[in-house]
């Protein structure tokens, strides 16, 4: 007994607290918040700085202390018993440093598919699984809240974070998000989903201001969020960098406390992005109850507000509970003890698995899966160098990337390995020229490196190459991130690569060959003016760690694709209706926050929605545009018939049916689109939009599988501005059963009554 209370006194001594303090874990909240100091209070709320910012490690976010690269840490107050917890990056796997000083292990981390590919896989216990194994390396590598996912909409082609966020539709990007969320939290982890909201371009990322009407900010840029948040509980929300209509979206209350937690019912803690908005006390009266990575001068502003009375304690308070209430669930308060070694071969097969069912076949001209090939000539320089996934906090530190050439190897393949050393060194001293190029701002890390030139082989070397080859596959590489828009060059094939398809397809098809194009991309591409030249094209999006593995699991038809398109694929850059209001180009080329010579420049400080809820698909269908691919497009190497549709609303859901066979010779999954068509009322109604969606098992050749698909009738609302106020109007609503956005198979319809849900009359424009 004296032995017990000598331990428990030294615990004390050292980890300076005084007998009687009330201890997180052990007393209650209420207990702990009370014996904080106003300047404890203060620091709590703010995190505790960028180490190694100035320093070597010029990532954003990067701690040395705790889990080495880390993005941020929690204010610790050792006397209450509070701990320091971990905050790190997502969203395509854990980002931490792979190395520690004097320190033998690795930490490599898992890098998974990136966000647009999962989201292509319609697939939501697929993503619920890749969640599951991300949770899993955040809790064994000792970190407590993981930064994603990240789901902002894709309102248009050239934003550089696209590859991270997922869709052009809510609906998709909520669902995905949530069965993401799922599956990280089942780790007993937090997840972060961000960016919240409307951070749609990376040009003047933390200072433009997003002018958005409230109906597309309800339907379009906040519904995923909404989605997720009653989906899926996630632990903590991140604000976003930008404005919505005049205000940081981090010091809105209309945003964080009024939509997010009195409309929504979220009870989480809301966290900024690293240095997002300008004035901390404003963010602690909106509700944004975490400022991170933490400044002296948000500390001053807090402290001065609270002796000004513009702030009130009472105000504090409020945040300082649910960081206490984050800080009470994470693993580190609970004491786990982390084992710094995941599972990481287990997590290299659910990569490849999950990616090569976000793949999309957008062409095959007979020549998929391979049959007959043992020999494969590889082109582009990308073949040989994968991308895993796109640049800046999105990045993984991964053991590996299987290129193309080596997942072709890997099954057996006979390709040009010789070719492979000069691309290599092709590729490295572009990026060595690249990088001596960038201006001394500390932050070369962050640029995108822009694509290595093409070489194009000589006439004969071609001719001997199809000689000798049974198929040709070229693989163009794109690569985008964080603060960076791509632009409109980066969107369409350079003359080079032009020349490459052209003359790759000539040598090849004078043999009587066929040519595969891999399009190992992390964003929209132009594809109208190319796409018919090769005989098939396989979007691989950026695949991850296992990308050539999964590659070649698709070609080879060890797996029919099943990946269908979560945007839209335009015939021109222009077509699509935010391009009239986005920083195409803007004077630099790419556009950096630190920069300012853009400033003044329209896009840039302020950007006007002006297509309002008319994004993606509802933009293309309102004007009866061609596109090169629709919404909700994919190839597969069998066919599916629909029948039986069937739908019943009951007042509270909406539930559709539909039986899908596989009618061809070869095993696969099919993607159903539930979209709605809504009857005739007072506000003008897209053509269709997307309610719900499935995917069907496996299905053997000839096999069936009924497909139900619900969701609340409440759904079937628009938000009517005048009456601030979600309305259902009275009719007949027609369901719509696509394989695409542009092929409905087939159709079914429903009635539903009026109603009307009052919504507060906030975030309007000014
Ligand atoms: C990004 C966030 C990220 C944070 C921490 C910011 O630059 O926008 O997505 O979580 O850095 O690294």
């Amino acid at each position: 007994m004296k032995k017990a209370m000598l331990i428990s006194a030294a615990v004390l001594a050292l980890a300076g607290c005084k007998a009687g303090d009330p201890q997180l874990g052990k007393d209650s909240i209420d207990k702990v918040l009370k014996a904080m100091t106003l300047e404890e209070k203060v620091h709590f709320v703010i995190g505790t700085g960028m180490a190694g910012a100035s320093g070597e490690s010029a990532v954003v976010g990067a701690t040395k202390k705790i889990v080495p690269g880390a993005a941020g840490t929690t204010y610790p107050v050792e006397r209450l018993g509070i701990p320091s917890i971990v905050l790190a990056d997502g969203p395509a796997g854990l980002r931490i440093d792979p190395t520690r000083e004097g320190d033998e292990n690795t930490y490599y981390c898992t890098h998974f598919p990136i966000g647009t590919l999962l989201a292509s896989t319609w697939n939501q216990e697929l993503v619920e699984n890749v969640g599951k194994a991300m949770g899993e390396e955040v809790h064994e590598y000792g970190a407590d809240v993981y930064l994603a996912p990240a789901l902002n909409i894709h309102r248009n082609p050239l934003n550089g974070r696209n590859f991270e966020y997922y869709s052009e539709d809510p609906v998709v990007a909520g669902k995905t998000a949530a069965a993401y969320v799922r599956g990280v939290q089942s780790n007993d982890v937090g997840t972060s989903i961000k960016h919240f909201a409307y951070n749609n371009q990376e040009t003047n990322r933390t200072g433009n201001n997003a002018v958005i009407s409230p109906r597309a900010q309800r339907e379009i840029y906040l519904k995923g969020f909404e989605i997720t948040v009653k989906e899926s509980d996630p632990w903590t929300v991140m604000s976003s960098y930008n404005k919505i209509n005049g205000t940081y979206t981090s010091q809105s209350k209309d945003l964080l406390t009024t939509v997010l937690r009195d409309e929504w019912g979220f009870k989480g803690l809301v966290m900024t992005d690293w240095y997002g908005g300008d004035n901390g006390a404003e963010q602690i009266a909106a509700g944004n109850d975490m400022l991170q990575p933490g400044t002296d001068l948000q500390y001053e502003q807090i402290m001065a507000a609270l002796q000004d009375g513009s702030l009130s304690e009472a105000e504090l308070d409020v945040c300082v509970r649910r960081c206490l209430e984050l800080v009470a669930r994470s693993p580190k308060a609970r004491g786990y003890a982390y084992s710094n070694k995941p599972d990481l071969k287990a997590h290299a097969a659910v990569t490849r698995q999950s990616a090569l069912e976000g793949m999309v076949l957008l062409e095959n001209k007979g020549v998929l899966p391979l049959k007959d090939v043992k020999n494969v000539a590889v082109f582009g320089c990308t073949s040989f160098d994968f991308i895993a996934g796109g640049t800046g906090s999105g990045n993984v530190n991964r053991a590996y990337t299987v290129s193309l050439l080596d997942g072709l190897k890997n099954a057996g393949f006979n390709v040009n390995e010789s070719d492979k050393e000069a691309t290599l060194k092709h590729i490295a001293d572009e990026a060595a020229a690249f990088k001596a190029s960038l201006p001394d701002d500390g932050l070369s890390a962050f640029y995108p490196m822009p694509r290595p030139s093409e070489f194009v082989p000589a006439p004969a070397r071609l001719a001997a190459s199809a000689q000798a080859n049974d198929v040709a596959i070229i693989t163009f590489g794109r690569n985008s991130g964080e603060f960076f828009d791509r632009t409109s060059a980066d969107f369409v094939l350079s003359a080079k690569e032009r020349e490459l398809l052209d003359k790759v397809t000539a040598a090849f098809h004078a043999k009587g060959k066929k040519v595969v194009v891999v399009l190992n991309i992390g964003g929209v591409i132009e594809t109208a003016s190319w796409k018919n030249v090769p005989d098939a094209v396989l979007l691989a999006w950026q695949a991850g760690q296992e990308g050539g593995n999964s590659v070649t699991d698709i070609l080879t038809g060890a797996k029919s694709p099943s990946g269908k398109l979560p945007m839209t694929f335009p015939v021109n850059l222009m077509d699509a209706g935010s391009s009239a209001n986005f920083p195409i180009d803007s004077e630099t080329g790419v556009y950096f926050t630190n920069r300012r010579e853009d400033v003044g420049q329209k896009d840039v400080d302020v950007t006007k929605y002006e297509e309002g809820i008319y994004v993606g698909y509802r933009w293309f269908d309102k004007k009866e545009l061609p596109v090169s691919y629709p919404f909700g497009y994919g190839l597969s190497y069998t066919t599916f018939a629909y029948s039986a549709p069937a739908v019943a609303n009951d007042g509270k859901t909406v539930t559709a049916r539909v039986t899908v066979q596989n009618t061809g010779s070869v095993a696969g999954k099919e993607a159903v689109q539930l979209y709605v068509s809504a009857p005739a009322g007072t506000l003008d109604k897209p053509v269709k939009e997307l309610k719900a969606y499935g995917k069907t098992k496996e299905l053997a050749p000839g096999e069936s599988q009924e497909l139900t698909l619900t969701f609340p009738t409440s759904e079937l609302a628009s938000f009517d501005e005048e009456a601030s106020a979600w309305k259902v109007d009275a009719g007949t609503y027609t369901f719509l059963f696509g394989a695409s956005s542009r092929d409905i198979r087939c159709t079914a319809t429903a009635e539903a009554a009026a109603s009307e849900t009052p919504a507060h009359r906030v975030l309007l424009m000014k």
